[in-house]
């Protein structure tokens, strides 16, 4: 559920009108819900109230924006992250550094001594080199690192083949039948503290089946590590729960996914932790756009609309689906594409397909754009950096600005030997 809804006829986001935001900031906009945030935030929470211990670190890198990590971090989240600008923001947002837990298969050697300086909870470890690494600088602060050893259980999450991770050709953790050796090598360095395993099989995942084949593949290695005497007290079990980006196509409930969690996890005895990254914040967010023209074409019209994959790239990318809808919808259907202002076929958000009615100066929007979305833009084209707006009740804030082309260009330098 959303708060994204038909008011007399325009589309709010909570109480206020998007007419109002696409005036008064303008368009191209990302709009998020905070009601959304906190709603999402609470059933993902409740599906899991179940189980006896549980951390949930939320996945910065599907929305990484500092007011919605500080409505997460109010809710109890910590965070996942991926790089030492991803835990910039997870403690500018309020967050401990003991609810962090760090991801990812290339953090460098400098990301992982700030990591450990500021004092994060985890390091998950994706090959045995890091671990060690890791346990030297950690030695050489006088400190001693959490960790966690990734696991890759060699599953197919049936999903799309650029976000899925847990199959052995993947890039992401050991593979599973090597971990209980690089455990065992690991555990016994000193600086690091072992203390579990982590596995995460890819995202926008719509079968539990292979989630949880992956998670009793882990379960059978934590019985085995702990019958060989080592200390498991926590399993990461990473993120990917699918969302509905079309109406049609419902994905399993947080509580669905909860009670599969319980039943495979009954006799582990650890800390259950959770990296929900898209199920929190995807359909709390839209993109709002203004339709430029309404281009007559061979074929069908093409709605040219002011957002390009620049700024919402997952259609471009994934060939993904984004709902669009008018703002002021006037009960008429038309049949269309709808593309960008960027100068490639590719920047085409959809074919074909039949929407509402738009003409030229209309608003619409794009659906179950929160996660992925702005965290994605670019300013490919020397177009602006699109900017984001929160909204909480009949108020809103703009939450980051439009960069624009002036400060882009402001931060390059022309050299002077071009001055000759
Ligand atoms: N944990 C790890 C280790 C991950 O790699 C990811 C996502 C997550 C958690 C969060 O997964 P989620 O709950 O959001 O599915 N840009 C792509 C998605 C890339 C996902 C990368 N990893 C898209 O727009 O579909």
């Amino acid at each position: 559920m959303d708060h994204f809804s038909l008011r007399d006829g325009v589309m709010h986001a909570e109480d206020v009108p998007l007419t109002r935001i696409a005036e008064e900031v303008g368009t191209p906009v990302y709009v998020y819900s905070r009601a959304t945030l906190e709603r999402h935030a609470r059933v993902f929470r409740d599906a899991l109230s179940a189980l006896p211990r549980v951390h949930i670190a939320f996945a910065i890198k599907a929305n990484p924006n500092l007011a919605v990590l500080r409505v997460l971090s109010r809710e109890g989240f910590g965070a996942d992250i991926v790089s030492v600008g991803e835990m910039k923001r997870a403690l500018a947002s309020g967050m401990a550094p003991a609810d962090i837990v760090f991801s990812g298969v290339g953090k460098t050697r400098d990301e992982l001594r700030e990591a450990l300086d500021a004092g994060i909870g985890q390091f998950n470890i994706e090959l045995e080199e890091e671990g060690v690494a890791i346990a030297e600088f950690a030695r050489a602060m006088g400190k001693t690192a959490t960790a966690v050893l990734r696991i890759n259980p060699d599953v197919d999450a049936g999903t799309h083949a650029k976000i899925s991770t847990g199959l052995k050709e993947n890039k992401f953790g050991v593979p599973i039948d090597e971990a209980p050796e690089i455990y065992t090598r690991l555990a016994a360095l000193d600086g690091l503290a072992m203390r579990g395993l982590a596995l995460h099989i890819g995202s926008q995942i719509f079968d539990l089946e292979p989630i949880e084949q992956a998670f009793a593949k882990v379960g059978g290695l934590v019985m085995q590590l702990r019958a060989a005497g080592h200390q498991i007290e926590r399993v990461d079990l990473g993120g990917g729960l699918g969302v509905p980006y079309e109406r049609d196509k419902v994905p399993p409930s947080p509580a669905i996914y909860g009670e599969m969690v319980a039943r495979v996890t009954k006799d582990w005895d650890v800390t259950l932790m959770f990296e929900p990254g898209r199920v929190i914040v995807g359909n709390a967010g839209v993109l709002l756009t203004r339709v430029i023209w309404v281009k007559p074409g061979v074929v069908r019209p093409y709605v040219i609309v002011d957002a390009a994959m620049n700024d919402l790239a997952r259609p471009a990318m994934y060939d993904a689906w984004h709902d669009f809808e008018a703002v002021e919808p006037i009960g008429e259907r038309m049949l269309a594409n709808i593309a960008g202002p960027v100068c490639e076929s590719g920047d085409t958000f959809a074919m074909g397909r039949d929407i509402d009615a738009v003409k030229a100066d209309d608003l619409a929007i794009f659906r179950t754009a929160g996660a992925y979305g702005a965290t994605m833009a670019s300013t490919y084209n020397s177009r602006a950096l699109v900017p984001e707006v929160m909204v909480d009740g009949d108020q809103y804030a703009i939450v980051a600005e439009r960069v624009l082309p002036d400060a882009l260009i402001a931060a390059e330098h022309v050299p002077n030997f071009l001055n000759d």
